[in-house]
């Protein structure tokens, strides 16, 4: 029997996200309807409903969220019911191009459900990232759903995309290597994350950038060693902190092209630039070329942290179970689901690094 649960819904552009009754459809071939305990408010939501990603409104929001296995459809093998998971956004095909190339973070034919989610009167609904976890439901590919030890769903759902997309851009996609120098410009629960993975990769020196104090004294706490407050000339900070260098890494973690060019400007030779945050699809920015040739290095941009669920998931919960990535720090503050329009305007504010929607 489809079911009737209450969501959060963005109806238009631009527009107040509003509580509605969807209808989460019994999970068919392949698929799993998950009880969702909790889901942090990412900024890759509030994309969403300023229309940033795309158009295909109404958008069903909410991405990082930990719950239950309620019920597997037909073949389903991978997770049962009672099963505590972590929702993911990269369910590998297996077969592309990038997977038989050995590349399944890169998949490009992710699998998501394929029966829709719709509101009452059947409009169908598009799920954020194809999950939709401002849910008290949500309907999934069993391959979304990576089981991992039982642990406070509030600070566990993150690492479903903010914390994982955050960490991964300096373990894995930069990578950060033992006695890197590192900045990390932006520093709401993505940076911090990148801060927390770049300690965590052994960087000799973390320098935290952001424009807002409150963001820097919380990269302090995930282990930045210093800290620049971005009102300033950032490219001069970063180099006067590094010998006159710049770092060897620089992660943008806000998404726009002035803070880009902070990061080209002031990497180090040979160094590498990693974009994490997401533009908007209107923004453009030009480089001299000569120096896209001579200060030579790297140019990347990090999908997810290009992480594998399967594989970086557990690995999160055992650094956090160990005391060794302070996950519960990035917890704000737990809310009910009629409070996400709220949490917009508090992120926006910056008083949050993630509010966390508790069901
Ligand atoms: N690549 C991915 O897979 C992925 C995954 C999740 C989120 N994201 C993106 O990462 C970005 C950050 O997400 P978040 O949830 O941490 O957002 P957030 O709003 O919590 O944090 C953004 C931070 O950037 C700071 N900032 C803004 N302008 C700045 C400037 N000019 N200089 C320095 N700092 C500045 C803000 O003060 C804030 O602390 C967003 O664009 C989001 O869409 C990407
Ligand atoms: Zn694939
Ligand atoms: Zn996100």
């Amino acid at each position: 029997m489809p079911q009737q649960v209450r969501a959060v819904v963005a109806r238009a552009k631009g527009a107040p996200v509003t509580v509605e009754t969807i209808v989460v459809p019994d999970p068919g071939p392949g698929e799993a309807v998950v009880r969702v305990q909790a889901c942090g408010v990412c900024h890759t939501d509030l994309h969403y409903r300023e229309g940033g990603i795309n158009d295909a409104f109404p958008f069903l929001l909410g991405h990082e969220a930990a719950g239950v296995v309620e019920a597997v459809g037909e073949g389903v093998t991978s997770v049962a019911p009672g099963d505590f998971v972590v929702l993911n956004w990269r369910a590998v095909c297996g077969d592309c191009r990038a997977c038989r190339r050995g590349r399944p973070w890169y998949c490009f034919s992710t699998f998501n459900a394929t029966q829709p989610m719709t509101l009452e009167d059947g409009t169908p609904l598009s799920p954020a990232l194809g999950i939709g976890a401002f849910a008290e439901k949500t309907l999934v590919h069993a391959g979304q759903c990576t089981k991992v030890p039982q642990a406070d769903p509030a600070a566990a759902g993150l690492i479903g995309c903010g914390v994982m997309a955050g960490f991964g851009a300096a373990v894995n996609t930069a990578p950060v290597v033992k006695g890197d120098t590192v900045a990390v410009i932006g520093c709401g629960g993505v940076g911090n994350a990148a801060i927390a993975g770049a300690v965590y990769a052994g960087a000799r020196q973390v320098i935290a950038v952001d424009l807002d104090p409150r963001k820097l004294e919380w990269a302090r706490g995930f282990g930045a060693t210093h800290t620049v407050d971005a009102h300033g000339d950032v490219v001069q900070q970063l180099r006067d902190l590094t010998g006159g260098f710049g770092p060897d890494v620089v992660i943008e973690a806000v998404g726009r092209p002035e803070t880009y060019r902070q990061a080209f400007d002031a990497r180090d030779l040979a160094g590498t630039v990693v974009l994490v945050g997401v533009p908007n699809p209107t923004m453009t920015l030009e480089l001299p070329l000569i120096d896209v040739f001579g200060r030579g290095g790297a140019l990347k941009s990090s999908w997810y942290g290009d992480c594998l669920p399967s594989r970086d998931f557990p690995l999160l919960v055992d650094l956090w179970q160990q005391g060794r990535l302070d996950l519960d720090a990035f917890v704000s503050e737990r809310i009910a689901l009629d409070e996400v329009e709220e949490a917009f305007a508090k992120m926006e504010r910056g008083e949050v690094l993630r509010s966390v929607v508790v069901l």
